[in-house]
């Protein structure tokens, strides 16, 4: 097991004569929350290793023993016996001297040409990476639960709203689809964003390149990396592809949060349009009567943390002068809450899609209630040669004599409409119903039923390829 290590022998300290206070090596300190990277920090290591002893920097030999010492690392890790020591500060450092005290020089020489700074860059840029790709195909199970969704309603009629007022008659299904469009723009920017994170740091050392002669190159295609940072001060010191992780971490979450408020409105009684499932709802401690949209009131409330973290990781770079400074340790935190949060959330809410319950009579009802097809009134109107603004006039005048008899546009006379305009005819009725109105928007983007099965086939096509 590893044994305490004092400040004294430690990789920077021959330079100084006292030791740090204990205070001072806590607040320096990032292991507590850096050592999630160890595995990525390994994979960096063993990919430089290979790298100098191909170049002759290092032997075959001690190439040999670096990966024995890090295979054992990891089942330490794995297996949660690896000791992480304070006094060690980084993730980095604690796998170094744990890789000496396992192999002797071999461990010693792995910081050929290295440096943390390009180091920890290069962690990083792993970690994103496969945070992409998580969080990629988590967006696209939601998107495709969703789907689900649109497909058993795409006949649903429901309300379609402006300014929280009924508008137009419109279907769950379409509904539903808009979120699909949402969630697909933000698999384009983790996309998008991954071209940026994908480029290797290791190389630039602590700022300024090394004297030895590596193979940059070499190590970009064993990590997997589409290629290397071309300068080297700025490979160690700017944090922009993570902010720009964090920026479409945040715009994900907008769009969760979007959602969210919708579903706690669908769900109040008041409006009663859907049930969730009772595994993500709770109960109130004094009101038995209560069941609440926890999951979805909560990835509201959780939207605004992700908006800070990307708010901290902005201030944390603004000020900072050409190349590395201490500073950059403070974008990890920030970082790894985006990934957990933004993970968290996606995984809950593809899960929760499926366990919906539309309840179509009362969107129907809602649908009913706000004169939703006033527009298609006005609409037949123009198509009977009035000018659209005169139909307008007409139908709003139409709209205040239900408001007076309390009724819908659908349940006036055909008597009573010709008052408002004489080029009402019997074929009015097949526009006022509801499912006239929304089959009539018959084109791409529209709310038809047709044209939603068409979208979500084009969708499931993509999804699938
Ligand atoms: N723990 C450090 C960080 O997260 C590693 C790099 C430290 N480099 C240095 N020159 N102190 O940024």
């Amino acid at each position: 097991m590893t044994a305490q290590f004092s400040n004294k022998g430690e990789a920077w300290s021959a330079r100084f004569s006292e030791p740090v206070s204990d205070l001072v090596k806590r607040y320096t300190a990032s292991v507590f929350f850096d050592n999630r990277l160890a595995m990525v920090d390994i994979a960096g290591s063993l990919a430089h290793a290979e790298m100098l002893a191909a170049q002759g920097i290092i032997s075959v030999l001690d190439r040999a023993d670096i990966e024995r010492g890090m295979a054992q690392i990891k089942s330490e890790i794995e297996a949660g016996s690896f000791e992480w020591l304070l006094d060690l500060e980084d993730v980095h450092l604690n796998i170094e001297k744990r890789l000496t005290e396992l192999v002797g020089d071999a461990g010693k020489r792995l910081h050929t040409g290295r440096s943390r700074n390009d180091q920890v860059a290069t962690d990083i840029r792993l970690y994103v990476r496969s945070a992409i790709d998580d969080i990629v195909l988590l967006l696209q199970s939601l998107r495709g639960a969703l789907l689900d969704l649109a497909e058993q309603h795409a006949d649903t009629i429901m309300p379609g709203f402006t300014h929280m007022q009924v508008a137009q008659p419109i279907t769950f299904g379409h509904h539903m689809l808009a979120y699909v469009e949402m969630f697909g723009r933000d698999v384009e920017r983790m996309q998008d964003a991954r071209k940026r994170v994908n480029r290797l740091p290791l190389g630039a050392a602590a700022l300024a390149g090394t004297t030895f002669p590596i193979d940059r190159l070499r190590v970009a295609k064993t990590l997997g990396f589409d290629d290397v940072c071309h300068n080297s001060l700025d490979a160690v010191s700017d944090r922009d592809f993570a902010i720009e992780f964090c920026a479409a971490g945040a715009l994900v979450m907008m769009h969760v949060s979007r959602m969210s408020e919708e579903l706690v409105i669908w769900m109040s009684p008041r409006v009663g349009f859907i049930d969730i499932a009772d595994r993500f709802c709770t109960g109130s401690s004094i009101m038995p009567q209560k069941k609440n949209p926890d999951v979805p009131e909560l990835a509201r409330g959780k939207t605004g943390r992700v908006y800070g973290d990307l708010m901290s990781l902005l201030t944390l770079m603004k000020g900072q002068p050409l190349a590395y400074n201490k500073d950059n340790q403070e974008d990890k935190e920030p970082l790894f809450d985006t990934v957990d949060t933004v993970v968290d959330t996606l995984r809950i809410f593809a899960d929760m899609a499926g366990a919906i319950t539309v309840k179509p009579e009362a969107m129907r009802a809602a649908a009913l209630q706000g004169y939703a097809t006033a527009t298609d009134l006005a609409d037949y109107l123009v198509k009977k040669g009035l000018p659209f603004r005169d139909a307008h006039e007409a139908v709003a005048r139409a709209v205040r004599a239900c408001d007076d008899a309390k009724c819908d546009l659908s349940e006036m006379s055909l008597e009573r409409l010709r008052d408002f305009s004489p080029l009402v005819a019997d074929d009015v009725f097949a526009v006022l119903t509801l499912g006239g109105s929304v089959a009539a928007r018959d084109h791409v983007g529209g709310t038809a039923p047709r044209q939603v099965r068409e979208a979500i086939a084009r969708v499931r096509a993509q999804l699938a390829s």
